[in-house]
């Protein structure tokens, strides 16, 4: 703004013309949906009103020792008071669609048994003051706040769990369904349970060992069948029905035939436990003979309700995994990032806006999949204010364009994406992280509850209105 300043002061509108930058060549489809992602625990907080029963997070957060500084999501950005102005926020930046997670444990507060009527209510009001400004909902129904009483019972380790996620799951889209058209199952399997029983940073905290994890993994992709099933049953006809998966973003190394066909098996080789399976109704022979004793056991009848027909297939992509071709009984070979390897303020989050072309391309390809959506992409930044009060978030600002860039070569390729949603539209509470890394677009002073857009958001509304990278 400063520049364009400068120039109409100085000089003539002519001049300010002749620096403009050429729009990018390749404008997004019309219908392109532009949008942002939250999850309730991470935004919500009011973590004890209307019924609202404890969940996983609640407990873990609150157990010393388990979070950056103690931080949790008692209060987080109290989107649950504020919505009303976050909303319109959204509407202010052009946002087309926005994507929000259920809590559980405000419609079950103990996981099963009878609904809570008032945290229904919640998102009944969230969900019409969307459609009021002409934003789409779309609805996740698992973001890893599993009802404590349901842990209290083993979690994801007791097959029951699945059952009690497709009653919870049924039950909230059949109440939601006038009003939303897009319901996923879970978000991000592979992170809940590495994370919260592989190596124990994330809720519920546990380390279970192989076998223990393979069995557990099963009952989550149990879950994620099951409850497409009773979303179907309860829905309305026209719901579309689909998943948030982190798959493993297989990558070639350089863009040669053989390392892209590596990345091509690498994608369901990887991905074997979770989009694979879903998609296949089976274990690959590797996955199988890489756990050996400590394989699941299962039943056929349960490989049917696992791959229960999806219609849309949203995938969050941050980090690349480098793959070569290599000789191995696998076929392809991880290449590690040497230390030198640009990354984030997210230590885990090294740069690859390749990845989101070709996670697109091969989950497309292999699986025939007719309808994407980017879930999730997004970056943390050391964001600080500046002392004329703006956040010039110029890394993220980077990594968007870069990534965006690449999903417009893929969608050039006739990779069916049809909505990207950024996460995250606010700062929020960064799971174990705390409130130390921040995602969003809009800068978020925790002790007043102040939104400020940062530089990308401007940079985010610019695109959008010019469908267009900018
Ligand atoms: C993945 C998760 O779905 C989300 O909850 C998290 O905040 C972001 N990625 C950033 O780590």
């Amino acid at each position: 703004a400063s520049a364009a300043l400068y120039l109409s002061q100085s000089g003539s509108a002519q001049k300010t013309t002749s620096l403009q930058a050429a729009p990018s060549s390749r404008n997004f489809p019309n219908d392109f949906l532009w949008g942002s992602a939250t999850a309730s625990y991470q935004v919500e907080g009011a973590v004890q009103e209307d019924g609202r029963g404890p969940s996983i997070w609640d407990t873990f957060s609150h157990t010393p020792g388990k979070t950056h500084h103690g931080d949790t999501g008692d209060i987080a950005d109290d989107f649950y008071h504020r919505y009303p102005q976050d909303i319109q926020l959204m509407k202010e930046l052009g946002l087309k669609a926005c994507r929000f997670s259920v809590s559980w444990t405000r419609i079950f507060p103990s996981g099963t048994g009878a609904p809570n009527q008032r945290g229904l209510d919640f998102y009944h009001r969230m969900v019409d003051a969307l459609l009021a400004v002409g934003i789409q909902p779309f609805c996740t129904l698992y973001h890893w706040d599993l009802p404590q009483p349901l842990q209290d019972r083993g979690g994801w380790e007791n097959r029951d769990t699945a059952k009690a996620f497709a009653d919870y799951a049924g039950y909230t889209a059949g109440k939601l369904s006038d009003k939303v058209s897009h319901f996923m199952t879970m978000n991000e399997m592979r992170t809940f349970v590495q994370q919260g029983y592989g190596d124990g940073t994330h809720a519920p905290g546990l380390i279970v060992g192989p076998k223990r994890l393979a069995q557990l993994t099963h009952h989550v992709v149990l879950a994620h069948g099951m409850g497409v099933q009773a979303i179907r049953a309860s829905a309305r006809p026209d719901t579309r029905v689909g998943i948030a998966d982190n798959v493993t973003v297989t990558t070639p190394v350089i863009e040669i035939p053989e390392h892209i066909a590596a990345a091509r098996v690498a994608m369901r080789e990887e991905n074997a436990m979770f989009q694979t399976v879903i998609q296949e109704g089976r274990y690959t022979e590797l996955y199988l003979k890489r756990l050996a004793a400590d394989a699941p056991h299962y039943t056929p009848e349960e490989m049917t309700i696992i791959r229960s027909p999806m219609d849309f297939v949203g995938i969050n992509v941050y980090q690349p995994t480098w793959i070569r071709a290599d000789h191995s009984d696998a076929g392809y070979a991880v290449v590690p990032a040497p230390s030198s390897y640009p990354r984030m303020f997210s230590p885990w989050l090294s740069v690859g806006p390749e990845g989101i072309y070709w996670a697109t391309k091969l989950v497309a390809d292999i699986w025939k999949v007719k309808e994407i959506y980017i879930t999730e992409n997004g970056s943390s930044s050391s964001d600080l204010i500046a002392p004329d009060g703006a956040v010039y978030d110029t890394d993220r600002v980077m990594f968007l364009r870069n990534y965006l860039t690449q999903m417009q070569r893929a969608i050039s390729d006739g990779v069916p994406i049809k909505g990207y949603f950024l996460w995250s539209l606010l700062d929020n509470f960064e799971w174990a992280d705390g409130y130390e890394k921040r995602f969003g677009i809009v800068y978020v002073d925790f002790a007043t509850q102040k939104r400020t857009p940062k530089l990308s958001a401007m940079f985010y509304k610019n695109l959008i209105a010019s469908n267009r990278i900018v």
